[in-house]
C-alpha cells in the first residue's frame, strides 16, 4: 500500500506539471505537504477487495486526490482561511485570483487524466461528483438565515460536499478490480464520508490549529452552522442564545466571542450529540462491509472507520 501511494504522488506531479512558472510555483507549494491521502487510500483498498486490482487504479487515485485538492484550494478562498496543512493557503500566499484559477487548473488536469483512461463509466461517476462538490459549497453560501439551518439541511450539505467524493473514491476503486462490489463500496464510502465531515466539524470546535494544521473556530467566525451548534441550539438558555445570536449578528466575530460560543455549545452537549450522530454513520459504514469477502483490504477498510472517528487532524 505504501509503495502504491508513492506511485500516486508521482502520478499527481505528472498530471499537474505545466510549462508556466506561476502554475509550477503554486503546484510545488501545494504538493510539498501531503495531506492524509485518505481518498487515494480508500480507492486503492477498494480495488483490492476482490482478486484482481488493475494498475490504472493509480491514475484513478491521483485524479481523486487532485479533485480533492482543487476543492480545498477553492474552499480556503471561499472560507477566507489562512492556513492549510500547517502552511499558508494559496489565497493568503498568492491571491484569491490565483486560487480561483489554480483550482480550475487542478480540476481540469484531473479530468484530462481521467479521459486518458478511456472509460466513460469512470468519467460519469467523477463528473457527477464534481457537480455535487460545487453544489455543496454553494448550498453552504446560500444559507441566508444561518441559525435556521436544520440537521436535515446539514446532512444534505455534507453529503454533497464531502461524502459524495469518498463514495466515489470507493466506487471507482472498485471499478478498477472489484466491479461486483461497486455499489456496496460506494455506500460504505458515502456513510464513512458523512462520519468524516461530522468529525471534521467537531475538530473545528475542539482542536487547536497546531494539531489540525488549519485554523480552529473558523466555522463560527465564518458564520458556518455545523452539527455541534445545530444540536445545541434547542437546549440553550435565553442568555446563552443571546450570546450566539450576537455572534451571528457581528460581521467579524472576535476570538473571545468564538471562544464563548464554543464553550456554550460544549456545555449544552452539542459536541457529544454530534459525536453520537457520527457514530451512527460509522456503524452504517461498518454494516456495508458485511457483504464483502474476508480479505486484508476489507480489514483495512474496517480500520479506516475507527481512524475517522479517532482522528485529531
Ligand atoms: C479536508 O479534508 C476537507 C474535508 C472534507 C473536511 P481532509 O481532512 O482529508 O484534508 P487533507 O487532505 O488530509 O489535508
Ligand atoms: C469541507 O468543508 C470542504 C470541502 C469538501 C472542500 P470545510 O470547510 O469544513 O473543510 P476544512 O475544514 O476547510 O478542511
Ligand atoms: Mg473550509
Ligand atoms: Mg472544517
Amino acid at each position: 500500500m505504501g509503495e502504491r501511494l508513492e506511485e500516486v504522488v508521482l502520478e499527481m506531479r505528472r498530471i499537474t506539471s505545466a510549462d508556466l512558472p506561476l502554475i509550477e510555483q503554486v503546484s510545488t507549494h501545494l504538493l510539498q505537504i501531503r495531506g492524509k491521502m485518505f481518498r487515494p487510500t480508500l480507492s486503492l483498498l477498494a480495488s483490492e477487495t476482490a482478486d484482481a486490482p488493475q494498475d490504472r487504479v493509480v491514475t484513478m487515485a491521483a485524479v481523486l486526490e487532485l479533485m480533492h485538492l482543487a476543492s480545498l484550494v477553492h474552499d480556503d478562498s471561499v472560507d477566507h482561511s489562512a492556513m492549510r496543512r500547517g502552511l499558508p493557503t494559496v489565497n493568503s500566499l498568492f491571491s484569491h485570483q490565483v486560487s480561483v484559477i489554480m483550482g480550475d487548473f487542478l480540476y481540469s488536469r484531473a479530468l484530462e487524466a481521467l479521459v486518458s483512461l478511456g472509460d466513460l463509466d469512470l468519467l460519469r461517476v467523477l463528473t457527477a461528483v464534481s457537480t455535487q462538490l460545487t453544489i455543496g459549497e454553494m448550498r453552504q453560501l446560500a444559507a441566508v438565515d444561518a441559525l435556521a439551518f436544520s440537521e436535515h439541511d446539514y446532512e444534505m450539505l455534507i453529503k454533497a460536499k464531502t461524502a459524495s467524493l469518498l463514495g466515489a473514491a470507493c466506487e471507482t476503486g472498485a471499478m478498477c478490480g472489484a466491479a461486483q462490489y461497486r455499489d456496496v463500496l460506494r455506500h460504505y464510502g458515502e456513510r464513512l464520508g458523512m462520519a468524516f465531515q461530522v468529525a471534521d466539524d467537531i475538530l473545528d470546535y475542539t482542536e487547536t490549529a497546531s494539531t489540525t494544521g488549519k485554523p480552529s473556530g473558523l466555522d463560527l467566525k465564518e458564520h458556518k452552522v455545523t452539527l455541534p451548534l445545530i444540536a445545541a441550539l434547542p437546549r440553550l438558555s435565553p442568555a446563552a442564545r443571546k450570546t450566539v445570536d450576537a455572534l451571528f449578528a457581528t460581521e467579524t466575530p472576535t476570538d473571545d466571542q468564538v471562544g464563548e460560543v464554543v464553550a456554550i455549545v460544549a456545555t449544552a452537549g452539542g459536541i457529544d450529540a454530534a459525536r453520537r450522530r457520527g457514530e451512527h454513520f460509522a456503524r452504517e459504514a461498518e454494516e456495508a462491509l458485511d457483504t464483502l469477502p474476508d480479505t486484508p483490504a476489507r480489514a483495512a477498510l474496517t480500520d479506516a472507520i475507527s481512524y475517522v472517528m479517532d482522528r485529531r487532524s
